[in-house]
């Protein structure tokens, strides 16, 4: 198994909780005997410091080259006063167009050993697992045109195709079929037209997949149930800017958005990325949550590589780490754990994946 994957540190905290995910895969690599290969390029503030543009010509050619891109955070507030295309965040939006991945997957979970940190209920949050499926290439974010003018008035364009909605649609069903067969597609369909479009054409995809059930929510009310009763919910599908917003806001049933990983499927090559953002105010101090950059890597041995078992093993190091209570201060919780550094957290489930895999060889090897 050979793998080329580029990886883009970015900004804030991106560097090192990139380097805990890498690590990670490195030690899948060296464990199985496999050959991964890693590549660092930059994107976001420190590419316009160094390269005047948040998307380097040359990262963008060792991203397409690559198997998989792997992304830290980006957003830089020295940069805050540029705009349109000469952005941080600009560099990441046209990262994600041109590796082509329109379905978003960012799975959401409550987990057992830190439900003390939700402001939530244990009894609310108990046993959800929920899977954003946000479509990721059209909606406000790309639609044109858009225009911030100097005389006081700016507008942004919402627009789909139904190829757009139907194609990511698939995807939400497929995974659905995957897990308990549950989709909620959320919309606006009582006031947009967009909405209506997405609605209909959902529903008409759902007839290919009769084993999966279809319900439809609106994005206010959605936004509710989401906290009140999150463990009714499967599959979320949904556009660009909803989804945007409602998976931070369901990084509240897994206690940190620190803990919340993503991938990006369906186009030329998959791009897997942390949902949290830089976090400047804590950057390089050794404190940010790396649990979301290694899930995120867990996801692109699964959905690049194929590696179900390996991604599995390192879903259940994150689990026994958390169980020891080895956590970054975010995820302090009602328990006041104490805050373990970053690096001790990414060496703990290099340690666990490390015992996991040599365990699972010596089994297969009877
Ligand atoms: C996310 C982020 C990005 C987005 C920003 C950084 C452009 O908030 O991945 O959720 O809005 O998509
Ligand atoms: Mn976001």
């Amino acid at each position: 198994m050979k793998l080329r994957v580029v990886i883009l540190p970015g900004d804030g905290i991106g560097p090192e909780v990139t380097k805990q995910a890498v690590a990670v895969l490195s030690t899948v690599s060296d464990v199985c005997g496999y050959e991964f290969r890693f590549e660092t390029h930059r994107i976001g503030g420190s590419a316009i410091e160094q390269d005047g543009t948040p998307l380097p010509e040359r990262t963008l050619a060792a991203c397409l080259e690559a198997d998989a891109v792997l992304l830290g955070a980006v957003g830089d507030r020295r940069f805050d006063y540029l705009t349109g295309e000469k952005r941080c965040e600009a560099g990441l939006l046209a990262l994600r167009q041109a590796l082509g991945g329109f379905a978003n997957l960012r799975p959401v979970k409550a987990h057992e050993a830190i439900a003390d940190c939700s402001p939530l209920r244990e009894d609310v949050t108990r046993g959800s697992d929920i899977l954003i499926v946000r479509e990721l290439l059209g909606g406000l974010y790309f639609g044109e045109p858009r225009e911030l003018s100097d005389e006081g008035h700016a507008f942004n364009t919402m627009r789909y195709h139904k190829d757009e909605v139907e194609r990511v649609s698939h995807i939400a069903f497929h995974e659905a079929r995957r897990r308990k067969r549950l989709v909620t597609s959320v919309d606006k369909a009582n006031v947009l037209e967009t909405s209506q479009l997405w609605r209909r054409t959902v529903t008409e995809v759902a007839k290919e997949y009769p084993d999966v059930r279809l319900e439809h929510a609106y994005v206010d009310s959605f936004a509710m149930q989401l906290v009140t009763t999150p463990a009714r919910y499967d599959v979320v599908l949904t556009e660009n800017l909803f989804g945007d917003i409602l998976s931070d806001e369901a990084a509240v049933i897994s206690g940190s958005l620190g803990m919340l990983a993503s991938a990006s499927v369906g186009g030329k090559v998959e791009l897997y990325e942390p949902v949290h953002g830089s976090a400047p105010d804590i950057a390089g101090k050794n404190l940010a949550n790396p649990f979301g950059a290694i899930q995120s890597a867990a996801m692109l041995l699964r959905y690049t590589a194929g590696l179900y078992e390996e991604s599995d093993k390192i879903m259940q190091a994150v689990e026994r780490t958390l169980a020891r209570g080895m956590v970054t201060q975010d995820l302090s919780g009602r328990k006041k754990r104490p805050a373990v550094p970053t690096d001790a957290i990414g060496q703990a489930v290099v340690d666990t994946v490390t015992d996991l895999l040599q365990m699972q060889m010596a089994y297969h090897a009877v």
